[in-house]
């Protein structure tokens, strides 16, 4: 195999994003679109790539570090301090290349759509023809917002010219530059100096190299994407959410091939970072981000909200918010319940409608059906909570526990002051508020007695 070594873009603003994000950290199912192209620059097999950063470069570097195990990828992060263009960007990595022969691939880091497959073709196609310079190029029905590709009138080669550069009737040609280049390094770089700010933007355009190379003899071809929507280039929000649309309905397709059940996958979004087992069923408006894992015969939705979550097999939630939590086997929630990070709620238990839990643990077993706030809360197996019951576990300063023994049963709109214990199958009066323990098999009461008196007569 013939030396190749990439460099990718990653160093402007993305100004049309209209975002205090850098546009290439954008995220698409749970990924930062620049993941996409990198994992797409791996699979076409070069060993060194070269990752230009600026615009809030350190806040780029520490999110591939989050989403890529980066000693793996052979990734060298170079920076461009000023924002003066592609061409200006790419001649950063120059010192770098010093006394590399090889071939060298340049990616946009705005292409989340980009395969292997097609940057293979392309690199094959530059060493088959033994090109200079090799661009992908693509033909499209619109091809507003791209540089055009262009056949030079004395049929000398061909140069790229940018669409607030290009005569109406250039604008009209609908091949565009995907910004996607194999070059030889040592043309790509006598090139690179040659380059002038001469445009409306007054930046060096990496573009500017076609016409060059094509200029000094050297040749210079392109190869045409078979699918253009591959090389979307991602510059508002509008494309971010066309093609985040598309690469979600490829994750759920690849989903369903696996045996789980979407029923309706316009309305589900699922990131790439979550697994699911076979015989689960997905209902409409559900949405399962991040880390999470779910096991088999699960019913999710219609409309749960599930983020980071552990999820055994059989477990049910319908129309509730779920994040940082492990939920064991055979759990129901819901509907329209919310289970917040640090919880831990084990088989069998039911979290019914209306309910919060936070930072708490809960025994198998246990039903929490309706109405209340479980926080930072231990409750041991079987325990029956009343409908409205509260822990009431903030003072102010700090954050207290509430235990609640194996087989306790709480009567509705009980309220627990924490810190407070209550031992094992101890029962708790309807409507008490419990300050103090209560030790195991006891009845406690804590309400107003209720008294009777004669009604004044009306007038
Ligand atoms: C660019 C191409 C255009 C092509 C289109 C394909 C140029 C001049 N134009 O336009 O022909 O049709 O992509 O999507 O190349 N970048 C830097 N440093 C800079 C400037 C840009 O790293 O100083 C990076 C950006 O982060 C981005 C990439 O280069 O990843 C392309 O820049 P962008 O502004 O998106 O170029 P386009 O206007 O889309
Ligand atoms: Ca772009």
């Amino acid at each position: 195999m013939r030396n190749l070594v990439s460099i990718i873009l990653a160093a402007g603003e993305g100004t049309r994003m209209k975002s205090t994000l850098p546009k290439v950290l954008h995220q698409i199912c749970g990924q930062p679109m620049l993941v996409y192209v990198l994992k797409a620059v791996l699979k076409a097999g070069c060993r060194k790539n070269y990752l230009v950063v600026g615009h809030k470069g350190g806040k780029v570097i520490e999110a591939l570090r989050n989403s890529l195990p980066l000693e793996k990828t052979g990734i060298e992060f170079v920076k461009q301090t000023k924002l003066l263009g592609s061409g200006h960007a790419v001649l950063q990595v120059k010192k770098n290349l010093r006394n590399y022969k090889g071939n060298i691939l340049v990616v946009y880091g705005d292409l989340p759509l980009l395969t292997g497959k097609t940057l293979n073709r392309l690199i094959q196609t530059h060493y088959k023809q033994d090109n200079s310079l090799t661009v992908l190029g693509t033909t499209l029905e619109n091809p507003s917002g791209y540089g055009r590709i262009i056949e030079n009138s004395n049929g000398k080669g061909i140069r790229i010219v940018e669409e607030r550069d290009a005569t109406p009737k250039e604008r009209k040609i609908n091949r565009v530059n995907a910004g996607v280049y194999c070059f030889k390094a040592e043309d790509l770089f006598k090139a690179i100096d040659k380059i002038r700010p001469d445009n409306r933007k007054r930046e060096y355009y990496l573009t500017d190299a076609v016409e060059i190379l094509g200029e000094m003899g050297k040749r210079v071809r392109t190869v045409m994407t078979k699918d253009p929507s591959e090389v979307e280039g991602i510059n508002n929000r509008k494309q971010l959410v066309n093609v985040q649309k598309y690469i979600n309905m490829k994750n759920l397709e690849r989903l369903l091939l696996t045996g789980v059940t979407i029923v309706d996958p316009p309305s589900t979004f699922i990131d790439f970072t979550v697994k699911i087992d076979r015989d689960t069923i997905i209902y409409p408006g559900s949405t399962i981000l991040g880390k999470t894992r779910i096991g088999e015969n699960c019913k999710l939705g219609p409309y749960a909200f599930i983020q980071n979550c552990q999820i055994e097999n059989g477990v049910e939630v319908r129309a509730s918010f779920i994040y940082g939590a492990k939920i064991a086997k055979g759990v129901k929630v819901g509907p329209f319940s919310h289970i917040r990070p640090g919880t831990f709620v084990g088989e069998n238990v039911r979290i019914g409608n209306f309910c919060e839990v936070k930072k708490s643990k809960i025994g198998r077993g246990t039903k929490v059906s309706h109405l209340s706030y479980i926080g930072d809360a231990f409750l041991g197996k079987d325990v029956n909570i009343g409908a409205g019951t509260i822990t009431c576990n903030f003072d102010g300063v700090r954050k207290n526990v509430t235990r609640v023994g194996d087989g306790t049963f709480v009567g509705s709109d009980a309220k627990f002051i924490a810190p407070v214990r209550i031992g094992k199958d101890a029962v708790i009066g309807a409507v008490s508020t419990i300050t103090e323990d209560v030790p195991a098999g006891k009845l406690a009461i804590a309400r107003a007695r209720q008294v009777i008196k004669d009604r004044k007569k009306k007038k």
